[in-house]
């Protein structure tokens, strides 16, 4: 039976950071109140660089490091839901700059699940044995669609890219999914909305270029989906909580994950968390995560951890891994 193996886990962070208390200078609020209702103290956002920057930056890495030519790479598929371009596609953007001339490449919008979505999308491809090797990324500038007047949101996120390498493979991999949306509650949180401009459209133009959220409805959803959500993923491929070594949450809120965390009786310690130094980054959030645990030494061959993104659309999804 083909697998989808994971190998290679890097990420790029612009180097700028920004502070609660630097925010406190351009919105009313605090770093009392930031870091109690979401656990962040500071972000990185881009002076200068676009997601496809950020996301060649992972890329490059991870080739260098996995020693794969570009041309053996067969698929890119990158999480984002702020691009550079509505076409190119940052995937595209991607290929060109690091030489992936044989992979077909395309970008993936599921906003805070949109690198789970993509592993899983690659892992199909994969396992129809049409791709031997794919490049799975997600990448946001979140800095450019947030409104810098609402103090609701724009304390809330960050910019990043993360990614992995996946390879056909007849061990380890991905185990098992569980992946959902629920266009039913969409409107609780919403980016991007255009009208028609062209001179035949007779409805009322209106743009809405920003990060609009119901923070409460989206507390709610995440707290009640994702601990079903992974239970789901822990019966379906009949693991035990005790047989999971990490897991690793979207990082959009301390307070949620914490909840989280209550609802599956897990011990803290199986938490990995970076939300402080990181802030919410949307679909790049779970690869830089991984990254970072990576780069730390927390990463062993063997390990089984969840992963799981939830967010805009709404969508959730939850991935079991071997590594
Ligand atoms: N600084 C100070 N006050 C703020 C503030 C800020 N940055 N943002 C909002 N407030 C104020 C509000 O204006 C409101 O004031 P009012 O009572 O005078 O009207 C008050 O704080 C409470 O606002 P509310 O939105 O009800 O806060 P909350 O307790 O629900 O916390 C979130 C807001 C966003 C932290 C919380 O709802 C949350 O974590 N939601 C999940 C959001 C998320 O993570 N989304 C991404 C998922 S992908």
């Amino acid at each position: 039976m083909i697998i989808s193996r994971i190998i290679g886990f890097e990420s790029a962070l612009p180097p700028f950071t920004v502070t609660n208390d630097d925010l406190a200078k351009i919105v009313d609020t605090s770093d009392e109140w930031i870091s109690s209702r979401t656990g962040i103290r500071t972000r990185h956002l881009t002076a200068d660089q676009n997601t496809s920057d950020l996301c060649i930056i992972a890329a490059e890495k991870l080739l260098k490091k996995a020693g794969w030519a570009p041309e053996s790479v067969d698929l890119i598929v990158l999480g984002s839901v702020s691009p550079d371009y509505t076409t190119p596609r940052t995937a595209c953007l991607v290929q060109e700059a690091l030489g992936c001339k044989n992979a077909f490449c395309f970008d993936l919008a599921a906003a805070c699940s949109g690198f789970i979505y993509s592993l899983s999308v690659a892992d199909k491809f994969i396992k129809a044995g049409g791709v031997k090797r794919a490049l799975v990324l997600g990448g946001e500038t979140l800095s450019k669609i947030t409104d810098w007047s609402d103090r609701s949101t724009c304390v809330l996120f960050g910019d990043g890219a993360g990614g992995v390498l996946m390879e056909a493979s007849e061990e380890g991999g991905i185990l098992c999914e569980d992946i959902h949306s629920d266009g039913s509650k969409g409107m609780a949180l919403t980016a991007g909305y255009r009208t028609n401009k062209s001179p035949y459209y007779k409805g009322e133009p209106k743009s809405s270029e920003f990060i609009d959220m119901n923070g409460r409805e989206v507390f709610t959803f995440a707290t009640r989906k994702v601990p079903e959500s992974i239970k789901t993923v822990l019966e379906k491929s009949g693991t035990a909580m005790e047989d999971i070594r990490y897991i690793v949450l979207h990082q959009a809120n301390t307070r949620i994950n914490d909840v989280i965390a209550r609802k599956l009786k897990a011990p803290a310690e199986k938490f990995f968390t970076n939300i402080d130094r990181i802030g919410n980054t949307s679909g790049a959030s779970v690869p830089i995560a991984l990254a970072e645990m990576n780069e730390k030494g927390l990463l062993k061959k063997g390990d089984k951890i969840l992963i799981s993104g939830f967010g805009g659309g709404l969508t959730w999804a939850t991935m079991l891994i071997e590594l």
